[in-house]
């Protein structure tokens, strides 16, 4: 099972990174390919807890090789941070690799990302202000700068100027901020040089190699599907691919490598920042699952939206992705609840739809068709296999099985690396 790719099946915070962490210890490699450090993963290793933002969850596992590949954009300053906190905490972060054509993050991203945002107003996207959008844009606009540019002074020095020429004049003229000047942005990047330059490899080869020799590697997308920009909820969406097909693109292997896809899925949805969310809940239902399931933002802390679960959004994934199998967490969040309602399909202006519409005004007007299951009040979060579950939590995971469009492999029950029930070998 040489490449397996893990992505979020819903508006992300699903438990990618423990289920990263759960396979990490049967795989040789494991790589981000989009996104940067707007995502947050919450990984609980024993007495220990650990928030990842830039790097991918798999650093934690001894042996694994890390990588950050080309589809990622990279502000240095978090990744520095982020690989010393690891090592005072003993975690061994030598093994990290980086690809010279990933995009850098500066200064001028963070900026933009903020000013924009304040421009939209009413319109604001809730973007987590670390300058992803912004660096995404100027990438496609061609002008961005990728990390191997930090090698070469005269040519980050070209391209720190042309990006800033036009950016100053929307600056000043536009939002009213000071121009930023091409010294301060060149100097900082060189200072980062020297320390960057052992990682910086062509990860693309390194992971063709190690395809070639049979070696596993582990694709660990960040934010999720409905944040994916060409198939999420745009414009309220991130600016990278984090559907499966970004795992190719963003790291330079073929589709074709790709055995298995595994689409991580909360028991019930969240999502953070704006945009439609049909199941959404503003009673004291949401709260239940916003206190019960610590739903605040690993990256921002903001308090995320809870809502039922979304079937149509299941299967939606399901095709996108190619998902083979669903890792369902966070269940045991549900246990004391008496009736669980899932969303099976949508009233849209008084008509049923039974998938996720492609008009996006549809998508805002979906009023969610219920049905509803029974609830359990046993705690569940010792169990280690399916029998272990009481009846009616059985009975949610298989109906659910049944509408969303791929198996449920495994069952999360806690935060805990350990509390899982898995049905099926995620790698097998
Ligand atoms: P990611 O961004 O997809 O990696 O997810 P986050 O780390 O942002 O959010 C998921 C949160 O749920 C983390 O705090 C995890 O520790 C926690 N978590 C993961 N799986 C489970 C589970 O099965 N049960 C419970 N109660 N918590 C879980
Ligand atoms: P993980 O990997 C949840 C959301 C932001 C905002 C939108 C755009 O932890 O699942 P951006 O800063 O990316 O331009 O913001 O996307 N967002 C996430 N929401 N989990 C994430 O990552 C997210 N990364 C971005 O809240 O609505
Ligand atoms: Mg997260």
């Amino acid at each position: 099972m040489p490449a397996v790719v893990i992505i979020g099946a819903q508006w992300g915070d699903e438990g990618k990174g423990k289920a990263t962490d759960l396979l990490a210890g049967r795989i040789d490699y494991v790589v981000k390919f989009n996104g940067g450090n707007n995502a947050g993963h919450t990984v609980v290793v024993g007495d220990e807890k650990y928030a990842l933002h830039l790097l991918p969850s798999g650093i934690l596992t001894e042996g694994v090789t890390p990588v950050i590949s080309n589809g990622v954009v990279v502000d240095i300053e978090v990744l520095f941070g982020e690989l010393d906190a690891l090592s005072a905490r003993g975690v061994d972060v030598s093994k990290l690799l980086i690809s010279a054509n990933a995009h850098v993050i500066t200064h001028y991203h963070r900026t933009i990302d903020k000013v924009t945002e304040r421009f939209l107003g009413k319109r604001q996207i809730g973007t987590t202000g670390r300058g992803i959008g912004p660096a995404y844009a100027d990438k496609i606009n061609r002008v961005g700068i990728r990390i191997q540019d930090l090698f070469d002074e005269n040519i980050l020095r070209q391209k720190v100027e042309g990006a800033l020429n036009i950016k100053n004049h929307l600056l000043v003229k536009v939002y009213n901020r000071r121009a930023i000047g091409a010294d301060e942005v060149v100097d900082e990047l060189l200072s980062y040089a020297e320390r960057l330059r052992p990682m910086v490899v062509d990860t693309a080869l390194v992971l063709h190699q190690a395809l070639e020799r049979g070696e596993t590697v582990l694709f660990e997308g960040g934010q999720a599907t409905m944040l994916d920009v060409d198939h999420g909820t745009y414009p309220f969406v991130t600016s990278s691919s984090s559907t499966a097909g970004g795992a190719a693109t963003g790291s330079g292997i073929g589709p074709n490598r790709i055995d298995r896809v595994i689409g991580i899925v909360k028991a019930y949805t969240t999502r953070v920042g704006a945009g439609p969310f049909p199941t959404e809940l503003f009673d004291e239902s949401g709260e239940f699952l916003r206190k019960t399931g610590f739903e605040f933002g690993t990256t921002t802390g903001r308090p995320r939206r809870c809502g039922w679960y979304d079937a149509p959004i299941a299967r939606y994934t399901a095709r996108i992705n190619g998902v083979t199998d669903f890792v369902m967490t966070k269940l045991d969040v549900l246990t004391g609840l008496e009736s669980i309602p899932v969303c099976v399909a949508y009233d849209v202006d008084g008509v049923r739809v039974d998938e996720v519409p492609v008009s996006q005004s549809d998508f805002h007007h979906a009023v969610p068709i219920y049905e509803n299951f029974p609830g359990w009040t046993e705690d569940i979060s010792g169990a280690r296999t399916f029998d272990d579950l009481p009846k009616n939590a059985q009975d949610y995971v298989l109906a659910i099985e049944a509408m969303s469009g791929a198996r449920i492999s495994a069952i999360g029950v806690g935060p805990a690396r350990d509390a899982i029930v898995v049905r099926h070998d995620l790698l097998g």
